[in-house]
């Protein structure tokens, strides 16, 4: 991978690209960051980007898009069936993962729902390294359970363990006992595991959970969504693999799954989604599905401008120098929060920076939601949107109880080649001020909940006027400053 040495010694990632159209930003004053995210009920899903300054809410298709996936969706083939387009992305698929068939769909979860529906039934039990929201929202939907199987390392917050996201061979052998092959229609193993932070996992391991998988006779499904960071730190981490090319390893991951699955609007910075496999059967079961819900094959759900960026997007996914930008911010701004004790998600991982709320609002009980208090307070403070990814974003269970989350994450994501190092560096700072003052941060509590991914439109208040008391302290701090 490029590495470029400093003479002066400072250590900081260089970017690759060069900014050729800009968007304006905005920054609001304290007391109008108080009045906006009180207005979205403390969920910053319901902020108006208006409000926002810098928006870390997810690197979910505002990833930046380069000038050659501009230029490709100038020339899309728009034609309901059999467009242009669309084989060019067929085409594009079957050369960097090797598999005969791919059915598109207008984004990750569409391909959540059409892989549950076809093979999840009720009592079956899907085993994975960790959940992500929406994956584990159909399996429950189609009657089916989840169960992570993750290393218990991958849990631990603070860690110099490179492959946080891999699975424990030993309790996925145990499940199996358990339950029986029968019962497990397949395991998922995802890229860049989302919501323990971004952490990635080994091919190493993979070819081991491929071993079980072959013994017991059970499917592998990969969700790559987030492959691209996964690649790097694959790349970066692995004895192994470091003369692979990018390219070698997506083949041998693709190798060694039975389906894969991604959202568009991470893998390839486009927007879209799709899914992959070798299997005839598996393709023909998931087929008459699109139609159904996504769109016809040649497009399922995805704008022809899309699919042209996305095909741009995978070819440059297999390019080192574009795939590291993402992880090297994270780690320059994990780093520089670490150093000044704020505490964060190690080892650094990708999608974005990852506060860990638990120990930063040690005195707010897991029942008043610290890493969605903190996601309030953090806006305020700076006028940057994070995501709640801890607590806030489980759900109740039958009872009617919370399901307490394992990590409570304030998720600061940055999408790729968006900021720039000074815009980072402000968000650091404001982060460092608001520890500093931490103590003035309470908890929240719902004033709406809704029932089925509550996380997303969700409204609460803050237990006390707390963040009155933060507004003044930052005027007594920085004066008129913003
Ligand atoms: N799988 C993973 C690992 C994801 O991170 C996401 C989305 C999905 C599947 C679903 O894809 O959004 O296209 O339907 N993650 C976004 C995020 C929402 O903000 O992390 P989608």
């Amino acid at each position: 991978m490029a590495e470029v040495k400093y003479y002066l010694g400072e250590n900081i990632p260089l970017e690759m690209h060069k900014v050729r159209i800009v968007q304006k930003l905005n920054l609001i004053p304290v007391e109008q960051r108080l009045d906006a995210i009180t207005k979205a009920g403390n969920n910053t899903f319901l902020l108006k980007n208006r409000d926002v300054f810098l928006d870390m809410l997810t690197d979910s298709g505002v990833n930046a898009m380069s000038d050659k996936q501009l230029a490709a969706m100038m020339e899309a083939d728009d034609s309901y069936a059999g467009s242009e387009t669309y084989t060019k992305l067929e085409n594009k698929v079957k050369e960097i993962f090797g598999k005969e068939y791919f059915l598109p769909a207008h984004q990750g979860r569409a391909c959540e729902h059409i892989i549950s529906k076809a093979y999840v039934k009720p009592g079956s039990v899907v085993p994975m390294n960790y959940h992500f929201t929406t994956t584990k929202a159909h399996i429950v939907l189609q009657g089916g359970t989840v169960e992570e199987i993750l290393l218990d390392e991958g849990l631990k917050v603070t860690s110099d363990y490179p492959f946080k996201g891999n699975i424990d061979i030993g309790k996925f052998r145990s499940l199996i006992a358990k339950h029986g092959a029968d019962n497990i229609p397949y395991i998922r193993l995802e890229a860049g595991t989302n919501l323990i932070g971004g952490q990635p996992s080994s091919l190493e391991n993979m070819k081991e959970v491929r071993k079980v998988c072959d013994e017991f006779g059970i499917m592998l499904v990969y969700d790559a969504s987030l492959l691209a960071d996964n690649l790097y730190f694959i790349k970066e981490r692995e004895e192994a693999c470091k003369d692979m090319s990018l390219r070698e390893i997506t083949r041998a991951i693709s190798d060694m799954s039975d389906i894969i699955y991604f959202s568009a609007r991470k893998l390839g910075c486009a927007r879209g989604g799709g899914i992959i496999t070798d299997s005839k059967k598996a393709y023909e079961t998931m087929r008459e599905m699109i139609t159904l819900y996504e769109g016809f094959l040649t497009y399922g759900g995805m704008s022809v401008r899309e699919i042209e960026a996305l095909t741009v997007g995978l070819e440059e996914t297999m390019d080192e120098n574009m795939v590291n930008q993402g992880p090297q911010f994270i780690k320059f701004m994990v780093e520089e929060l670490e150093k000044r004790g704020v505490p964060v998600v190690t080892p650094p991982g990708g999608l974005g920076c990852h506060i860990d709320a638990k120990r930063f609002l040690d005195h707010v009980p897991q029942n008043q939601y610290p890493a969605g208090a903190l996601a309030s307070a953090f806006f305020i403070a700076s006028g940057v949107r994070g995501m709640e990814r801890g607590t806030i974003s489980e759900a109740r269970d039958e009872q009617g109880n919370e399901t307490y989350a394992n990590v409570e994450l304030l998720r600061l994501a940055l999408p790729r080649r968006v900021f720039t190092l000074s815009q980072v560096k402000y968000s650091v700072d404001r982060l460092c001020w608001l520890y500093e003052n931490r103590k003035l941060v309470e908890g929240l509590t719902f004033t709406e909940e809704p029932k089925i991914l509550r996380f997303f439109f969700g409204k609460l208040k803050p237990i006390s006027d707390w963040q009155n008391k933060l507004v003044a302290k930052f005027r007594e701090d920085f004066g008129q400053g913003l």
